[in-house]
């Protein structure tokens, strides 16, 4: 196998910054906050971070929505606060990577402010201007955040696109001034030490270029999922430019993306889903997997059950350290935050959700009602602030201050929450961030589960999901098992190889070395990582 580079054998950690640590006080995450954090950060095993946004803007989206792609937003810090970020992390010898919003600008970035401002303006073309069809909208598309994506602009009577929020103007990529001014930025952050970006909203760079009707029946929330209205071929030339920006002239290499989304661990799903990501991956590309990020629901929720919510959420880092690819931790998710559901519509932060909580009070669904759906869809419950300890506002902000999103409770030890806070739960081997520590230690120790070759075993079975990262470079392979059910189950899983020697077990206690694998019993989600022997 090739040498890997680094951004693929690192496990990535997502800090979202208006939520990740207050270091001057004033209820909104910063970078001073993050640099204190980064001991906390390297002890915790990761390699690399991705920061969402940090850039100035008008927060219609969270920061999704920018106004310079050279700024640190005030509320962040200054570029010097950034500086010393990035050098902490690089003494620790973490990456840093950033979220590259290329989709759009705000509505206010001095380039729309300009594009809008005359039909013949230099920069009109930076955006997609359409006159419009028959007196009305150019097409039927729809907004990924509701209701069409085409926004009348009184002053020079043209809509613009936008394919999230109407503050968020898309880009036109076919101009190629608008590549070479984003290009710019890129190489600000490159030139300052920055490692990498996430790209945000790729797929939909490219509109496809006639502006054609979909014809599809779906709905519109339907619509979300597909990718109808984009181009894929100048979205894939576009991955492969930006990729030769970012790494070297030489490399030629696809998108590195796949996701990994279910609301259900199940065997079979799990087999079903790598088949698929694996087979669809083009030659020399690489997977990536992510169960949760700041527009989803947290893991610790997504796979509750109320019964076994703690045990579940184990099982998903589990896999997501062990399957092939380059795994992406959400912050707080090594704590076990669960999403938090608002109870006060005038607390919401995400547009979209105040928009559905708007649109259905206008169709007389009750407030209470209303309240409750806008509620579970806002990706409010998955931002709410970094729970650091058992202390007013869990230690995020100082007693006092409101954060800019309420804290979720649970971080008081029981009965008053769950004891979901890192200082709460630094000093307990039980604990969930104690079990994130160990699984990340044993990922590092085990390279056969970052290199090696994906092979499921006893694929009959629909209780126990196994499989086997080959070894090589002398490393031996590995074998993982996970039980996914509440009850303890004895498996046949000799077709991995005669024995192996328990690296990793929530139940048979550490390092159990030559076990038969021909009759192999697992506890009630019982977690398995054992190295063959031969
Ligand atoms: C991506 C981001 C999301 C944002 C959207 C528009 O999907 O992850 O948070 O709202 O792009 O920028």
């Amino acid at each position: 196998m090739a040498v890997l580079q680094w951004w693929q054998t690192a496990v990535f950690y997502q800090i979202y910054p208006r939520s990740f640590a207050d270091g001057n006080g004033d209820g909104i995450g910063d970078f001073i906050g993050m640099a204190q954090r980064l001991d906390y950060l390297k002890d915790l095993g990761v390699d690399a971070l991705w920061l969402s946004p940090h850039f100035p803007s008008p927060q219609y989206d969270v920061g999704y929505d920018i106004t310079d792609y050279t700024g640190v937003a005030p509320e962040y810090g200054t570029l010097d606060d950034f500086r010393r970020f990035l050098d902490g992390a690089h003494e620790r010898g973490l990456r840093v990577i950033l979220d590259l919003v290329l989709n759009h600008t705000s509505h206010l970035h001095p380039w729309f402010v300009e594009s809008r401002s005359s039909r013949d303006n230099p920069k009109r073309d930076w955006y997609v201007w359409h006159p419009g069809r028959d007196g009305g909208l150019p097409n039927n598309w729809y907004s990924l955040f509701g209701g069409p994506a085409w926004e009348l602009d009184p002053a020079t009577g043209e809509y613009y696109y936008h394919m999230f929020l109407k503050e968020q103007p898309d880009l036109n990529w076919r101009n190629p001034e608008v590549k070479a001014a984003m290009w710019d930025a890129v190489r600000f952050w490159l030139d300052l030490g920055v490692d990498g970006y996430r790209l945000d909203a790729i797929g939909t760079v490219y509109e496809a270029a006639d502006l054609r009707d979909h014809r599809s029946p779906i709905t519109q929330e339907e619509l979300r999922q597909a990718a109808l209205t984009v181009d894929p071929n100048a979205t894939n030339q576009w991955l492969r430019d930006a990729w030769k920006l970012m790494y070297s002239e030489q490399l030629e290499q696809d998108g590195v993306h796949a996701l990994m989304q279910t609301n259900r661990l199940t065997p079979a799903w799990i087999r079903d889903n790598q088949r698929q990501r694996l087979a669809a991956l083009p030659p020399g590309a690489w997977p990536c997997n992510t169960l949760g990020n700041h527009d989803t629901t947290r893991v610790y929720t997504r796979f509750a059950d109320g019964a076994h919510d703690e045990a579940l959420a184990r099982l998903s880092l589990a896999l997501i350290l062990t399957l092939p690819g380059t795994p992406f931790l959400y912050n707080g998710e090594e704590i076990g935050m669960a999403d938090y559901f608002l109870d006060d519509i005038r607390l919401f932060r995400d547009p979209p959700a105040i928009r559905l909580y708007e649109a259905a009070i206008a169709e007389g669904t009750p407030a209470d009602t209303a309240l409750r759906l806008a509620a579970q869809h806002s990706r409010d419950r998955c931002r709410t602030p970094m729970q650091w300890a058992d202390a007013p506002n869990a230690g995020f902000s100082p007693a006092g201050v409101t954060t800019w999103l309420p804290v979720n409770p649970e971080y008081a030890p029981p009965p008053a929450g769950r004891g979901v806070s890192v200082a709460g739960q630094a000093a307990d081997p039980g604990s969930m961030l104690s079990f994130y520590r160990a699984l990340l230690r044993l990922r590092r120790d085990a390279p056969a589960l970052v290199a090696g070759d994906y092979q499921p075993v006893a694929v009959e079975r629909d209780d126990v999901f196994a499989f086997v990262r080959g070894g090589n470079n002398g490393h031996p392979a590995c074998l993982v098992a996970l039980n996914l059910t509440p009850l303890g189950v004895t498996a046949d899983l000799s077709e991995a190889g005669p024995a192996a020697c328990g690296l990793f077990l929530t139940t048979l206690g550490q390092r159990e070395c030559e076990q038969d694998l021909t009759a192999f019993s697992l506890a009630p989600h019982g977690i398995y990582i054992g190295a063959l022997t031969a």
